[in-house]
């Protein structure tokens, strides 16, 4: 027997500033089943996580909420736990960045990279925010598109024509978070110095430590030349604050990557006999693996392992990146129902379900993963009830009638059995290769086999034939023992459904090697359902639920994966009724509505507003597929709006309407009555 191997896993730390959803749910549960598949192999291996606590984003929404950025990140804390500990992902801890141990790390390999001279400073001049009297993020910078004119872009890129650019070439810009115009400010901010580590991180990326389009594509950044990395924000800023140097705070992507070492470091600190230096040290024996998103490659294999370098400490023996999820083939979307939370899941559905799904098409390639719900449906129900759970209950009932619940010794089918045995090293080594897809393709390869020829052997005709009860006995207390086989092998994927198992088969927790054994003169206890069909009406529920939670939560970000920065539209700020009274807000009759020539979601309304026509272009198309019936129907719009040239002519004002959009949107209208023109007060 080989010595146990000492394995440390993380998974990206999720931002406390926002919920968990299924998007970050698939990075979650893969990599809490390759740590289950580790320690059910007798592995020593350990999941540490925690939430990602710092950054301006968290101390903005804090501040929005009336709560110290303390509160908000305990709140959002909690609420991460609860949802990763129903989804049965087992961290054996789960922290956060804002931790002494954190702080403690993070000074320490800030210094030691100082001393060796790896960090430099320099002044940098960036938009600061007067009202406010902070620096400005990109993200926190609105302004006229400097390239094609649009208005309300971010201060890095245009949403409309895709333009990339500098925040000091927005037009007109504004303070996202003030609505001030921000003026430009020096300040001397800390670089630390990458492309000392040009060297090490061209071997280290072509190590093995990554897969080839990962390593492919950091090879593209190596070579067009690596710049030093700003590591410095300035006050206010929630952070920790950099050793030596008042109102500078380490940037949080600094310090969120050693709050994986942090974490680790907090569970060695209550766990005797676990050392920290036997699995961060150089010369550690242990091995360390990060799972994470591909958004995030740049951080974990370049930063990352260049700063573990400089202040003397391992680097991961593997990055393994994975795709974003899409729901129905698209980005996950609020308005379609398919932003689904975590926890609005779980109000319907069970997470072994989910669990499954994604481990049934989890390869390890970066490419993105579809749940598609249909299928989600059709494939839980087949695989895990149809093939799995049917073939205990068809034999337990067999058991418990003829022989009193008792497993008969003997084999009744040695070539079966020994299909099994032979599979087993095959299935490891697709978990221990992060190719779920292809263990479950195997799991379920076997199941099919296992029902074949139980249907084959036919139990229930020949219980009712007269002198077959040893034969009845022989096939079910085999088909038993398959079933519990097939736990053995998906425990790592659908911890509840083995524990049901093992409760039903009366047996201990059942480990890997477990399937080198069968059980025989073995009594049972009595079957109950291990699990029940997936009833397509609580996805259903799941979706409408998801659109709810859309109007009930204005904070939550886009469909952006592994994410929880701040909202897309910080400013909310309150109008004063000078404002409001500038708008012209009038009732239109919409004389014709048709549809736009290549455009998906748009209609072309010529609305008559009294003294004159207008053409308007309204993104309701997927509420009104029939435009038609919307013609000689009274609504309101604005109509002093700034006429928008769109790629399809002019739109020469907005209509108005509520709902969280695709079906549902509905338009405003006025009581009946009202006449086209007239001005709303
Ligand atoms: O992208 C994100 O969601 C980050 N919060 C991930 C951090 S991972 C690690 F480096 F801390
Ligand atoms: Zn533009």
């Amino acid at each position: 027997m080989s010595e146990p191997r000492k394995i440390l896993v993380t998974s990206a730390l999720p931002y406390a500033n926002g919920s968990i959803h299924l998007g970050h749910m698939l990075e979650y549960i893969q990599t809490d089943m390759w740590v289950r598949f580790q320690k059910h192999r007798g592995n020593q291996c350990i999941y540490v996580c925690a939430d990602d606590a710092h950054g301006s984003a968290i101390m903005l929404r804090a501040e929005k909420e009336g709560i110290t950025p303390e509160q908000l990140i305990a709140n959002v804390q909690a609420e991460h736990s609860a949802d990763f500990a129903d989804f049965l992902v087992n961290f054996d801890n789960f922290h956060s960045t804002h931790s002494e141990e954190n702080r403690e790390l993070s000074s320490l390999i800030y210094t030691r990279l100082h001393d060796a001279g790896h960090i430099a400073t320099r002044s940098v001049t960036q938009y600061f925010d007067p009202e406010k009297k902070m620096f400005l993020a990109d993200r926190f910078i609105k302004g006229t598109c400097p390239k094609c004119g649009t208005e309300d872009q971010y201060g890095d890129n245009c949403e409309k024509c895709g333009a990339t650019y500098a925040p000091t070439d927005l037009k007109d810009p504004k303070s996202a978070i003030s609505g001030a115009t921000p003026v430009l400010k020096d300040s001397k901010h800390f670089f630390f110095d990458l492309p000392a580590f040009d060297a090490m991180l061209k071997s280290w990326t072509r190590s093995g430590t990554l897969q080839d389009a990962v390593a492919n594509k950091l090879s593209e950044w190596l070579d067009s030349g690596l710049q030093q990395w700003d590591i410095s924000r300035d006050a206010p800023y929630f952070g920790f604050e950099i050793p030596g140097e008042p109102g500078k705070y380490f940037y949080v992507w600094l310090d969120a990557p050693i709050g994986y070492m942090a974490s680790f470091k907090n569970l060695c600190d209550r766990t005797p006999g676990l050392e920290f230096d036997a699995f961060w040290s150089k010369d550690s024996t242990a091995e360390l693996y990060h799972f994470i998103g591909k958004d995030i490659v740049n951080f974990h294999a370049l930063f990352w392992p260049a700063m573990l370098e400089g202040s003397g400490f391992r680097k991961p023996d593997g990055i393994n990146v994975h795709g974003y999820l899409t729901v129905n083939g698209q980005k996950m979307s609020k308005s379609r129902g398919t932003f689904i939370k975590a926890r609005t899941y779980l109000e319907h559905l069970s997470p072994e379900y989910l669990r499954y799904y994604y481990a049934a098409k989890l390869g390890r390639g970066v490419d993105d993963l579809d749940l598609n719900l249909e299928d989600f449906v059709q494939k839980v129900n087949s695989d895990l009830i149809g093939k799995v759970v049917n073939i205990a209950s068809r034999c337990a009932g067999f058991i418990h009638k003829g022989n009193a619940g008792v497993l008969v010794a003997g084999n009744a089918a040695p070539e079966l059995t020994e299909a099994f045995l032979s599979a087993a090293p095959s299935i490891a080594e697709a978990y221990e290769a992060r190719d779920f897809a292809r263990a479950m393709r195997e799991i379920m390869g076997l199941a099919d086999r296992a029902n074949a020829w139980i249907a084959d052997k036919a139990p229930w005709s020949l219980a009712k034939q007269e002198g077959k009860q040893n034969e009845v006995q022989a096939i079910c207390a085999l088909g038993i023992n398959l079933f519990r086989q097939l736990v053995i092998f998906l425990k790592p994927v659908l911890p509840n459904l083995a524990a049901d198992a093992e409760q039903f088969l009366n047996v201990a927790p059942l480990t890997w090697n477990d399937h080198l054994t069968l059980l025989s003169n073995h009594p049972l206890n009595p079957f109950q359902a291990l699990m029940t069909r997936i009833d397509p009406a609580k996805v259903e529920a799941m979706t409408r639920d998801s659109r709810e939670d859309l109007t009930a939560s204005a904070t939550d970000t886009g469909a952006a994966q592994g994410n929880g920065e701040l909202s897309k539209d910080p400013l909310s700020a309150e109008i004063d009724f000078d404002a409001f009274a500038a708008i012209d807000l009038r009732v239109a009759l919409i004389e014709k509505a048709e549809h736009v020539e290549g455009a998906d979601k748009l209609l072309r309304l010529t609305l008559d507003i009294g003294d004159e026509k207008r053409n308007v272009f309204s993104g309701i198309k997927s509420a009104y597929p029939n435009p038609a019936e919307l013609e000689g129907r009274l609504t309101m719009m604005i109509a002093n709006l700034k006429p928008r040239k769109m790629r399809f002519g002019i739109s020469e004002g907005m209509v108005m309407a509520a709902g969280p959009g695709g079906e549902e949107i509905y338009l405003l209208s006025p009581d009946s009555g009202a006449k086209p023109g007239q001005r709303i007060k």
